[in-house]
């Protein structure tokens, strides 16, 4: 049993309304699922389930009456991508009854008082500190948070992450102890990891072998933070890992040990990516970009154009949209587009006659044939921006 305090067991009884009620339920159950002694604060909250597509209308009615009870979030609190760019909602083509559905969750969600920054890279815009808990329900955001941050995280869902926001605390256990943060599988990489995408592909592998296992890799020759954030969106997305370690003390280096060589690579690539000889859309900014990244495809654009029988679009987050100008004016003078507040998995882009894409982000090609129902082949980001341009 969750132990609470006198003021938590108000709360819990309903002495300070239903919606905080509600809210003390869900961690309260939460935690003695699993076993979590009591209830820490947290320094923030990510949500995710923001766009319509994946929220639904019940959802969105249970949004409905939280924000109407007039409560409003203890810990700051940030959401994930939505369906549309807010300041280009054409571009997604989205009917009218999806259009005001997805403006109607992003009222409900200001009314409580959660930020509009609808990114899945919410470290970006600010950077939690180091051995902070969090309540974060990204969970390519979970693994970052975890592992290259250094701060502490359960892979939460939408509506856990939206209770520890409300309550500004989540239950003990998990990620938040540091027993349970040790690496409990040996992972030796021997593979030739030269681009981002093939990080993405061994966080394919690793996370079907894993399932939520946290593993100690070895064989990653100074990788790049891109390529760190590629590994842990797809060790999220194939598996339930929400955190990897890339060295840990040779005292403690966990008995059970595996390895990862060129031909598993070859195998997982085959599973999540086709050849597309021309894509309707080359897609990058899975997760979303950082200012490095728009530099570089900026870089890369350089005095080139986009083809027009194909579709560029970058997804990032607007606050690195407004600080990386000068390469997003770059990038949409050859013909790209910059969005923000979205990405392609959480809108409906099969409906806009894409039937193939090309991207750098094994997530994306993990999820995109079922949730788009598009055929997709997996590059780097320069293969990708250069296929763009290609007469
Ligand atoms: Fe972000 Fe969408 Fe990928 S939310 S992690 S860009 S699937």
């Amino acid at each position: 049993m969750v132990y609470l305090t006198k003021d938590e067991e108000r709360a819990l009884d309903g002495e300070y309304g239903w919606a905080i009620q509600v809210a003390m339920r869900i961690l309260v159950k939460l935690g003695d699922l699993f076993k979590a002694d009591r209830l820490i604060p947290i320094h923030s909250a990510h949500i995710s389930g923001v766009s319509y597509k994946t929220l639904g209308d019940a959802a969105t009615e249970f949004l409905e009456e939280l924000a109407a009870s007039g409560v409003k979030v203890k810990a700051p609190a940030t959401l994930n991508p939505a369906a549309f760019d807010l300041e280009r909602p054409q571009l997604m083509r989205l009917t009218e009854h999806r259009l005001n559905a997805q403006k109607r969750i992003l009222r409900l969600y200001e009314d409580l008082g959660v930020k509009q920054t609808l990114s899945c890279t919410p470290y970006y815009i600010s950077k939690p500190p180091r051995n902070v808990h969090l309540s974060w329900a990204e969970s390519s955001a979970v693994v970052y948070a975890n592992s290259v941050l250094g701060s502490w995280t359960n892979r939460e869902g939408g509506p856990s992450a939206l209770a520890s926001a409300i309550i500004g605390a989540t239950p003990n256990y998990g990620m938040h102890r540091p027993e349970e943060r040790e690496g409990k599988v040996m992972v030796t990489v021997d593979a030739d990891l030269r681009s981002e995408e093939k990080f993405g592909v061994l966080g394919i592998h690793l996370g079907k072998v894993l399932g939520d296992e946290i593993p100690v890799i070895q064989g990653l020759k100074s990788p790049k933070e891109r390529e760190l954030k590629q590994l842990g969106a797809a060790l999220a997305s194939s598996g339930m890992v929400s955190r990897f370690i890339l060295s840990q003390k040779s005292s403690s280096l966990p008995q059970e040990k595996i390895s990862v060589g060129e031909r598993d690579l070859k195998n997982s690539l085959s599973d999540i990516s086709s050849e597309v000889e021309k894509p309707d859309l080359v897609f990058i900014g899975c997760p979303h970009c950082s200012y490095s990244e728009i530099k570089e495809i900026a870089s890369i654009l350089y005095g080139k154009k986009v083809r027009e029988d194909v579709r560029l679009w970058v997804c990032t987050s607007r606050h690195v949209k407004r600080t990386s100008k000068e390469y997003v004016e770059i990038i949409e003078r050859a013909g790209g587009k910059v969005l923000c507040d979205t990405c392609i998995i959480v809108s409906w882009i099969e409906e806009l006659g894409i039937d193939s894409l090309l991207t750098n982000s094994a997530k994306t090609a993990y999820y995109a044939p079922n949730m788009n129902r598009v055929e997709v082949s997996l590059a780097s980001l320069r293969e990708c921006v250069e296929k763009a341009c290609e007469s």
